[in-house]
C-alpha cells in the first residue's frame, strides 16, 4: 500500500496531505492572514509564517489520517514554481524528512498539480484534455495527453489573471486577495454597465497589463469628475471587470478547443472558484457540447491534496529525486 506525505509551500499556503493508493486521506491547509494589509504576498512574511506553520500542519496531516511516519513510503513536495524563500521551507523539511525516514523524496510541479487535482475526485477528464489553470501568478492553457505528459499551448505574456484581479480590488479598497470580493460584490451588479476592450493577438496568449492599466485609467477619470464614483457604483464596476476578465478568458479557450479539435475542457487554480468563470464556463459547455470538469472548491486554490495526487502518479512511475534537489521558482514542464 504506498501512502505519501505530500507537502505544497510555494506562495501564502502552508498545507500537507495524506494520499493512500491514490485517494486523499487529508488536505490540510494554514492560509496566511499577514498578507491582507499589505495588498499582496509579502514573500519574507510568507517564509516565516510556512516555518512557524509547517510542522503543526504536517502533524494533524498524519493525525487525522490516522498514520504515523513509519506508515509512509514516500515524501513530496512542491520544488516550484513559487517564491523562492516559502519553496525552501516545504523543500528543506521534505529532504530531512525523507532522510530520517529513509524513504524517497518526489519533486512536483506546482502547475502539473493544479492539473492533476481533477484526479482527485471523480468525474476525471479523458486524455487529452485542455486544462485552463489560472491562478495569481499564473494563467495556461494546458494540452493534457497524459498524467505526467502535458504541454503549454497559451500562456500570459505578463501579468495573471489572479494578478489583474487582485491590483484591480486593492484600487477599489479591498483587502489582499482581492478576487473573492470582485466576485462577491460583481454578483449583484450589471455586468454591462462599462465596457472594456479585448486582446487584439491572433495566437493562444493572454496579456492583462494593458487591461489591468484600462481600468486604472477609467478609475482615475471618473474619480476626478466624482469622488465618490467607486463606492456609489461598486456592484457594476465589479460585474463589469470580472465580465471583461473572463470574456478574455473564455476567447482563447474557445479558439484552444477548435484549433485541437478537443472539447474535455478542464479548469483549475485559484481563479477557477470564481462563480462568474464558472457559470460562463456552464453557458459555453452547452452552446459547444463540451464536458466540462471543475474541481472542489478546496482544490482549486493552494493545497497539497493536489501535490499529493501528482506524487501518487510520480510514485508509481519511480520518479524519484535526489538528496541535492533545490528550489526552482521559475520551473516549467
Ligand atoms: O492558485 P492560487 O490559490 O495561488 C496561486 O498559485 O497563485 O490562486 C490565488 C488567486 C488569487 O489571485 C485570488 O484572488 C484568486 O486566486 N481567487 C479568485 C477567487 N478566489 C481566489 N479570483 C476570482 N474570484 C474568486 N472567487
Ligand atoms: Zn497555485
Amino acid at each position: 500500500m504506498n501512502t505519501i506525505l505530500a507537502i505544497e509551500s510555494s506562495c501564502d499556503e502552508t498545507s500537507a496531505s495524506i494520499i493512500q493508493e491514490g485517494r486523499v486521506l487529508t488536505n490540510i491547509v494554514a492560509t496566511q492572514s499577514v498578507h491582507e494589509k499589505y495588498g499582496g504576498v509579502v514573500p519574507e512574511l510568507a517564509s516565516r509564517a510556512h516555518q512557524q506553520n509547517i510542522i503543526p500542519v504536517v502533524h494533524q496531516a498524519l493525525t487525522e489520517a490516522g498514520i504515523t511516519k513509519k506508515d509512509l513510503n514516500a515524501v513530496a513536495f512542491t520544488r516550484g514554481p513559487g517564491l523562492l524563500g516559502a519553496l525552501l521551507v516545504g523543500t528543506s523539511f521534505a529532504k530531512s524528512f525523507a532522510l530520517a525516514l529513509n524513504i524517497p523524496l518526489i519533486e512536483v510541479n506546482h502547475m502539473q498539480a493544479h492539473v492533476l487535482a481533477h484526479f482527485i475526485d471523480k468525474p476525471n477528464p479523458q486524455f487529452p484534455f485542455l486544462c485552463l489553470t489560472v491562478s495569481g501568478g499564473h494563467t495556461q492553457i494546458i494540452l493534457v495527453k497524459n498524467y505526467l505528459d502535458m504541454e503549454i499551448i497559451g500562456e500570459t505574456v505578463d501579468d495573471a489573471v489572479g494578478e489583474a484581479f487582485d491590483k484591480t480590488a486593492k484600487i477599489l479598497g479591498f483587502p489582499y486577495p482581492g478576487g473573492v470580493w470582485i466576485d462577491k460584490y460583481a454578483q449583484n451588479g450589471n455586468p454591462h454597465a462599462y465596457a472594456f476592450p479585448d486582446l487584439k493577438n491572433k495566437d493562444l496568449n493572454y496579456s492583462f497589463s494593458g487591461i489591468k492599466t484600462a481600468f486604472l485609467n477609467f478609475f482615475r477619470k471618473k474619480v476626478q469628475r466624482n469622488p465618490d464614483f467607486i463606492s456609489e457604483n461598486l456592484n457594476d464596476i465589479c460585474a463589469s471587470i470580472q465580465h471583461t476578465l473572463i470574456r478574455i478568458l473564455m476567447q482563447k479557450l474557445i479558439q484552444a478547443s477548435e484549433e485541437y479539435q478537443i472539447s474535455e475542457i478542464a479548469i483549475a487554480g485559484g481563479v477557477s472558484a470564481n462563480s462568474g468563470l464558472r457559470t460562463t464556463l456552464q453557458k459555453t459547455a452547452q452552446e459547444k457540447n463540451w464536458n466540462i470538469y471543475i474541481p472542489d472548491f478546496q482544490f482549486c486554490t493552494d493545497n497539497a491534496g493536489m501535490i499529493a495526487m501528482a506524487a501518487h502518479y510520480k510514485y508509481l512511475a519511480k520518479d524519484f529525486c535526489g538528496q541535492e534537489v533545490s528550489p526552482m521558482p521559475r520551473m516549467r514542464f
